[in-house]
């Protein structure tokens, strides 16, 4: 968490309504500012965003790519200057084929994966503000991409010459960076979501293996095809391949040769962020896995992060990986995934650390973790280091953690640590508020002016407002059958988490997701990631590649373009702190 002011958490906006309009809604005297939307060159000169959708792959390996999410400003220089200067860090979580290429996804070529791989992974640009242009991108030697495709290492117990990553090819990229982390000592933690969505195969005698099906690892994937295309891709030819996904991968970005690195003792799972504090000197890094069902987990590095820095180690290596287990009466635990002990023995068939890594969904069933409605964002109050986790909507076989079943609007948990110690081994925890629209679920903490589901983003500020992020998945937007008409388009609101008060602070346009927040250091600018507008959305229609615009087309309004995933970067009017 940041560093806290000690100020209060106070929330000074005047709250916006419900939207279902294809634009951006702010409270009264805040004004937002469209910048680096995908395509945008990631320095100045370089290759010009086309709105025809005709840039090559090699232009989007050096222009912003697509579906924004996670995203962290890394200040630049010193005093005041930090607040009008700095890196943005921003994830790149998938691609829609509709919008990325000219003529759509029907035919699927080498050229297309390319160009798809080059979309994804991590953005790294230079931002300067001045009062006469605001926010903009500036010439950078630390402006880069990390692409699905750029060359990567791992560390910890899964080595970089383990048996189960050897495949063709040397290791590359990172994909389906969906939320993020920080650690204490100024690296950026992308994290691998939902890897299966990209393998696949046509092979007749194809059967996933346990490991692989525990992932969700199938034929089809999520029907990008780009197995079709690119033997990368298919999980019959090249198995190994999927075993290098699912990491949580630190990337430095003062240093823009640093190759990027898969810490492996966070284990693999389809990891939503990586939020980090330390303890009693230690590194504590708390990571959900975002699947109806699947687990809430915490990392504890050994002794202190600095000694292992001093001794060019990573604390990020050295550590005991755990799941949650929470108990119907508020209590919980947490259950380390450590070969050797409990069922995770060598007679029980778990070969070594290494294997109990690669399987780490296995060995959290085998522990008894509990199942969660979906654990996205993390965000621990730098205030008193209470940790707080939106499961997003699920099914709800988790007990009294999980209360709702079925679960279509999410909720808020929140534990604390015994003794306020993040490295502690036990906990308690309540439901800080159960999502939903009161018109069709009695079962809410809203109201009529606080209405929401589908929590996703989750962050604190430095005064310790709890700023909430919005996911309804594009099935369920603005659908009356779904319970989500008279929510709107996703969203964004703040929370005192003292007083409980919650006021909606920013809608987005059509089809989007809102996700991705940060400050500077002054919290005078926030910004915010607005993922997918113009997605196939039912309640607005179906685009298609004549038609891109059908759901939005959102922020650029160009008849002859097509929506594109973007950062805000909102200001006040008066100058003032955002949220006071
Ligand atoms: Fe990519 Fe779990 O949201
Ligand atoms: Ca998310
Ligand atoms: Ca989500
Ligand atoms: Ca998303």
């Amino acid at each position: 968490p940041p560093e806290p002011t000690g100020r209060r958490p106070t929330l000074g906006f005047t709250p916006v309504p419900t939207s279902d309009a294809d634009r951006l809604t702010l409270p009264e005297g805040y004004q937002a500012q469209v910048i680096i939307p995908w395509g945008t060159p990631i320095r100045p000169g370089g290759p010009a965003w086309r709105k025809d959708a005709a840039n090559s792959a090699a232009e989007q390996a050096q222009q912003v790519g697509m579906n924004h999410d996670g995203m962290h400003f890394f200040p630049l220089g010193k005093g005041a200057e930090r607040n009008r200067r700095g890196l943005l860090v921003l994830n790149h979580e998938y691609i829609d084929q509709q919008l990325l290429f000219p003529d759509g996804d029907a035919e699927m070529t080498r050229e297309k994966v390319a160009k798809a791989t080059a979309a994804h992974g991590v953005s790294i640009v230079e931002l300067v503000h001045t009062d006469r242009h605001g926010w903009q991108v500036a010439d950078s030697p630390r402006a880069r991409r990390v692409t699905a495709d750029t060359l990567v290492t791992f560390s910890g117990p899964v080595g970089p010459r383990h048996p189960a990553l050897r495949a063709a090819d040397p290791p590359r990229g990172t994909i389906n960076n969906c939320s993020h982390g920080v650690t204490p000592w100024g690296t950026y933690l992308a994290c691998e979501e939902n890897f299966n969505a990209y393998f696949g195969t046509e092979h007749p005698g194809w059967e996933p293996t346990d490991l692989q099906a525990r992932y969700g690892i199938d034929r089809e994937g999520f029907g990008y095809r780009w197995h079709e295309a690119d033997p990368r891709f298919d999980i019959a030819v090249n198995p190994h391949e999927a075993n290098r996904f699912g990491w949580v991968v630190e990337i430095d970005p003062m240093d823009p040769d640093a190759v990027p690195v898969k810490r492996t003792a966070l284990g693999r799972i389809k990891h939503e962020g990586c939020v980090t504090t330390e303890a009693r000197g230690r590194i504590v890094a708390y990571t959900g896995d975002d699947q109806d069902g699947d687990y809430l987990y915490k990392f504890v590095g050994d002794g202190s992060w600095r000694a292992h820095r001093a001794r060019g180690r990573s604390p990020l290596d050295h550590g005991t990986l755990y799941v949650a287990r929470f108990e119907d009466d508020g209590t919980g635990r947490w259950l380390p995934l450590t070969h050797g002990t409990g069922p995770l023995t060598r007679d029980a068939g778990w070969a070594d650390q290494a294997d109990v890594l690669l399987r780490t969904r296995e060995a959290a069933d085998a522990l008894g973790a509990t199942p969660m409605d979906r654990p996205e964002w993390i965000a621990v109050n730098p205030g008193n280091q209470d940790v707080y986790c939106s499961l997003t909507n699920g099914s709800g076989r988790g007990g009294a953690a999980n209360p709702r079943t079925p679960n279509p609007y999410g909720h808020i948990i929140r534990w604390r640590e015994r003794d306020g110690d993040n490295t502690a081994t036990t906990f308690t925890w309540d439901i800080f508020l159960l999502a939903g629209d009161p018109a069709y679920e009695e079962r809410t903490d809203l109201t009529e002016d606080t209405r929401f589901g589908s929590p996703d983003g989750l962050w604190f500020d430095p005064d310790g407002r709890l700023w909430i992020l919005t996911d309804v998945s594009n099935s369920s937007q603005n659908l009356p059958e779904k319970g989500y008409d008279r929510i709107g388009n996703n969203q964004m609101l703040a929370a005192d988490p003292h007083t409980g008060e919650i006021r909606r602070f920013l809608t987005g346009p059509r089809g989007c997701e809102i996700t991705g927040v940060i400050t500077t250091p002054d919290q005078r600018t926030m910004f915010v990631n607005v993922q997918h507008p113009g997605e196939a959305t039912p309640a607005w229609g179906e685009p298609t590649p004549e038609n891109p615009r059908a759901v939005s087309n959102w922020p650029d309004f160009d008849p002859e373009g097509r929506p594109r995933s973007a950062t805000i970067a909102i200001r006040r009017t008066d100058g003032g702190v955002i949220g006071a």
